[in-house]
């Protein structure tokens, strides 16, 4: 079995040193143009002119939980798309959502601006009943976030495509049910995989429905910026519709310099640093679907290209 590897910018040295490592029995190797044809890929937004060389791939294994840069190229004809599940993902998002919602219920960013300045005064405590927390996709990210969420009492409702139950969290699913779960959520979080039906989905009509259409809306993008129509961010909040937003994740990433994100008050960005891929861990996973994979096996995460997820 030959094995490519193919990760963009992101170094592919200790991925191939991984896999040799965990495979004896393959041949893997960092791809160049010229290489020879493989079984199976590990991807992390691949040119177009590395799957235009390698017609022979069953199995594309992506180093990341969303196949959206995937999706766009085009595929070997016998290739299957299988993403990350999870794999040390789903805690950092907790961590990172956690951190997010709670500096901005308890106004700490505001504290740290006092600080700045030497100025001693409390805020006034707001009620964690009054602040639902929103979660867009309740999958192996999704899932953990509104879990780790409800363990801080705010009330938390998820969102799906198909019907699910998650305890402790109020779910609603499809078309049918966004209204109800946009007008309970104060804070907005997105985790969904983007597709054709979800790009574009948090627009200036979603964000105005948060907190029963009334002003003070936060939202949470953690998912891909292309969820957003970006346009519609900045007259929200500075119409003070929308109280803030943290955001990871951007339509052009790196975010340019000049972008109005980075120095908006209301806004605070990090670099798609939310949950970033574990090597060893990711490497263990990819392995034991590679194995199922040539055992006939069926494999978690196979991404399903009519869902685009
Ligand atoms: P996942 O397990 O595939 O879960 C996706 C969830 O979204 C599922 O609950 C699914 O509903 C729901 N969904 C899909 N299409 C929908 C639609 N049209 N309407 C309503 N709900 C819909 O994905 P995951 O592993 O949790 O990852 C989610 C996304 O997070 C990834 O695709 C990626 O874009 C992003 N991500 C970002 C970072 C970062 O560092 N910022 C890191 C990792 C991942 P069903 O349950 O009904 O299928
Ligand atoms: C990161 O954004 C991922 O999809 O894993």
């Amino acid at each position: 079995m030959r094995i490519t590897v193919c990760l963009s910018d992101l170094g592919s040295d200790p991925w191939v040193a991984g896999l040799r490592a965990a495979l004896p029995d393959a041949e893997v190797a960092a791809w160049a143009p010229g290489a020879a044809q493989a079984d199976h890929a590990v991807v992390w937004a691949p040119p177009q002119a590395f799957l235009d060389e390698q017609p022979r791939l069953r199995g594309l294994f992506n180093i990341g939980a969303g196949v959206d840069a995937l999706l766009k190229l085009r595929l070997p004809p016998e290739a299957r798309i299988v993403r990350l599940d999870d794999a040390g993902m789903s805690v950092q998002m907790a961590e990172y959502v956690c951190h997010a919602l709670i500096r901005h219920f308890r106004e700490f960013d505001g504290y740290e601006a006092d600080a700045r300045e030497g100025r001693w005064g409390f805020r006034k405590p707001r009620r964690r009943e009054d602040f639902g927390v929103g979660v867009m996709g309740l999958g192996a990210l999704g899932e953990r976030v509104a879990k780790a969420v409800a363990q801080f009492d705010f009330p938390v409702l998820g969102w799906s495509r198909t019907d699910r139950r998650v305890d402790g969290v109020r779910c609603f699913s499809g078309e049918a049910g966004f209204g109800e779960f946009l007008s309970a959520t104060r804070v907005l979080v997105n985790l969904l995989p983007l597709t054709e039906a979800t790009r574009g989905v948090i627009r200036r009509d979603t964000l105005c429905q948060l907190n029963g259409g009334r002003p003070g809306g936060y939202l949470i993008n953690v998912a891909r910026g292309a969820h957003l129509v970006e346009s519609d961010l900045i007259p929200l909040l500075d119409s003070d519709q929308l109280a803030g937003a943290t955001l990871d994740v951007f339509d052009q990433e790196p975010l340019d310099a000049a972008h109005p994100f980075w120095r908006h008050p209301k806004i605070t960005v990090t670099p798609h640093a939310s949950a970033r891929t574990d090597r060893e861990l990711s490497i263990a996973q990819i392995v034991g679907k590679i194995r199922a994979f040539e055992r006939g096996e069926p494999v978690a995460g196979m991404v399903d290209m009519k869902r685009g997820y």
